[in-house]
């Protein structure tokens, strides 16, 4: 369910279908920039439409280039033969990397005046080596707040001809790939040389590619030196289809690895087996782990493996993958044996510090992880060391919050801030929640004493599912209110209580801080309190993930006020358990009779009448029966009859 800071997913249990993929980012922002900088108009199909893009097309617009609608979804960018219309321009480009540093290096030979500025995080990521080889050619760039660093002031170069430029290649490629577009535009011969290793080399053979298709060839000399001819110039091939974004694909393709049968497996379209992205090639790395991979021109399909083994932990120098080698992090969970990465220094400056924020996200879900400067080792969950479910924060990196999707396979997990995936893939969970399959739920809601408690734990026995009693969370929660001296009334008090409750629900009761509380938490006067505090909307909120976390394999019964409601309303069956006030008293005093205490039928049913009122009439997710639930009247039937109805109706649902 997506909500505005956070989604919730429950545990997965099984995932198949195909998935259309967006155009790729990279290619999407170099085809833009060089359809800009030709001669001639381009069409450019299946361009994804992301905030990374709209940040490139923002900033061609701003430089006086006309992109418009072709129809189909496709854009048509009218050219500018290499000389941008406006000379002089300020250009915020927020936290896109790639189009950052290639309109850096291509503003920087465009001869006018410009300013380029980002977001906070932006103005935190190196682009000094970028700056210092543009300027070895003639270049004028000035950093304007912190030496090199963003944001930059672009003033008119003054090119030598024939110069030889050195760029390191070992901290991003993007330095290259933008440098080599630029290179038409300096109007003389430039030679580029690469120092050290060339990390990232798909990325530059794209790039390269790219070029080619818009007119220009780069003669190179292995993968250290790099020339335009003199008088090059890019020239529009009429129209350019984006691959399908083979990061993005990364994180379907490992689903299907995890859980997609052979039979049914996971199928990407838009990116198959000759693509240009160097992304592709993460489906070798599943299929080492020993997933079913298979490929066609246009699509990519992953399975478990074959013969019903698990996927195997590997361990890959991900220099060549270093955007999708972190969904290998994450599928790592599901393989025996661990699993190292190796040569991902890269990912420390990217959107956020990704190998520090794995390893702090993957330790919350219980993980043993060990972080050096370039590699991240991965130990999957065993059973001293299960899974665990967590919130998980995602860093503003839309890769976090997609690669953190595929823990729910796993666990339930709450994703906070999932929009940040508009990056480069503004409708990711609505496509993922379409080719996976929650474990299933069946939700009880109920009036007090209407037997519901007793009907969900034997149909959950029965099943063999999972069973929440949610009311139990509402009386603990006011239980351990009153120890703390906390009014039931202060409301900042007892949701600060219900989200640190230190609870844990064992085969004979519950234990509190601790201390077994299963007898405690059904006194009359602690189910006052619970019905006093579940009317606070901020102590709901606190409790509704601690909920959310019983959602596992292989399935939950429910059972409260507002399970159907607000907690699971996706929930396969949703049965509304009642009965009338005089048969629940009757219930009831005959409970606490056998049980030795005092019980008076006249006051147990005004009591019981003052809590439904109480649970009825709250503003926040009052007690009521959903238009989808299913009405069961226990006045006349037994707990043995209302357990057979809610299966058959379970039985009818799947
Ligand atoms: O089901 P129960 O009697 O143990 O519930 C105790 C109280 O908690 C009851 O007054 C209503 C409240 N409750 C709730 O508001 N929402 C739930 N899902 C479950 C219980």
């Amino acid at each position: 369910m997506l909500t505005m800071n956070f989604i919730d997913l429950p545990q997965m249990i099984s995932a198949s279908g195909s998935v259309m993929l967006p155009g790729s980012k990279s290619i999407s922002n170099r085809a833009l920039l060089l359809a800009a900088l030709a001669e001639g108009e381009t069409e450019l199909h299946a361009l994804l439409d992301s905030d990374d893009t709209a940040r490139m097309r923002e900033a061609l617009a701003a430089l006086g280039v006309t992109v418009s609608a072709a129809g189909d979804g496709n854009l048509r960018v009218t050219g500018c033969g290499g000389r941008f219309p406006v000379r002089q321009a300020e250009i915020f480009l927020g936290n896109a990397g790639t189009a950052f540093r290639s309109l850096t290096a291509v503003l920087a030979f465009a001869g006018g005046e410009y300013v380029l500025k980002g977001v906070p995080r932006m103005h935190e990521r190196p682009i000094g080596d970028l700056v210092d080889a543009l300027k070895a050619c003639g270049a004028n760039i000035e950093f304007l707040e912190k030496k090199g660093f963003p944001p930059l002031r672009i003033h008119p170069a003054d090119i030598r001809p024939d110069s030889v430029v050195k760029i390191r290649g070992d901290v991003s490629s993007q330095f290259l790939s933008g440098l080599l577009m630029a290179l038409p535009l300096a109007g003389a011969r430039v030679t580029v040389e690469v120092e050290g290793e060339l990390i990232s080399k798909p990325y530059v053979d794209m790039t390269l590619n790219l070029m080619a298709r818009f007119g220009v060839t780069v003669e190179r000399e292995s993968w250290r030196a790099f020339s335009v001819p003199a008088g090059a110039c890019y020239r529009s091939p009429g129209f350019y289809q984006v691959e399908g974004d083979a990061s993005s694909a990364s994180y379907f393709l490992a689903l299907g690895a995890i859980r997609a049968s052979a039979e049914h497996p996971i199928r990407v379209e838009g990116v198959g087996k000759n693509a240009i992205q160097g992304d592709v090639r993460f489906a070798d790395a599943l299929a080492a782990m020993g997933a079913t991979v298979e490929a066609g021109e246009n699509w990519i399909s992953a399975a478990r493996p074959a013969d019903g083994k698990p996927l195997t932990g590997i361990h890959l120098d991900c220099n060549h993958i270093p955007d999708a080698a972190m969904t290998l992090a994450v599928a790592a969970l599901f393989a025996q044996g661990e699993t190292t990465l190796a040569n991902i220094a890269s990912w420390r400056v990217k959107e956020t510090d990704r190998i520090a924020a794995m390893a702090a996200e993957l330790r919350k879900l219980n993980v043993r992880v060990e972080e050096g400067a370039d590699f991240l080792k991965i130990i999957p969950p065993d059973a001293a060391h299960p899974l665990q479910p967590a919130v998980i924060d995602t860093y503003d990196d839309h890769r976090m919050a997609m690669c953190f999707s595929l823990a729910s396979l796993g666990v339930p997990l709450r994703i906070r801030d999932p929009g940040c995936v508009a990056k480069t893939f503004p409708d990711y969970f609505d496509r993922f929640t379409a080719v996976v399959k929650p474990a299933p739920v069946i939700a009880i809601d109920g009036p007090t004493a209407s037997g519901k408690g007793t009907v969900s734990a034997r149909v959950a026995q029965a099943l063999g599912f999972h069973y929440l009693d949610s009311g139990a969370l509402y009386r603990l929660t006011a239980l351990a209110a009153r120890e703390a001296g906390v009014d039931w009334a202060d409301e900042a008090g007892v949701a600060f209580i219900a989200a640190q409750l230190d609870v844990v629900f064992h085969a004979g009761g519950v234990r509190l801080n601790g201390k077994e509380a299963g007898e405690a938490i059904r006194h009359e006067e602690i189910s006052t309190g619970a019905s006093k505090v579940a009317v606070l909307p901020a102590v709901r909120e606190a409790l509704l993930f601690r909920q959310r976390a019983f959602h596992r394999a292989p399935g939950l019964v429910g059972d409260g006020r507002d399970m159907g409601t607000v907690v699971f309303p996706a929930a396969q069956l949703k049965v509304f358990l009642t009965a009338s006030p005089a048969v629940r008293a009757e219930r009831r005093t005959r409970q606490l009779l056998e049980r030795h205490e005092p019980a008076d039928l006249a006051t147990i049913q005004a009591d019981l009448e003052a809590r439904d009122v109480r649970d009825r009439a709250r503003p926040v997710a009052p007690l009521r029966q959903e238009a989808d639930a299913l009405l069961l009247d226990t006045d006349h039937l037994g707990i043995d009859e209302a357990v057979a109805k809610v299966l058959d109706w379970f039985a009818a649902r799947c």
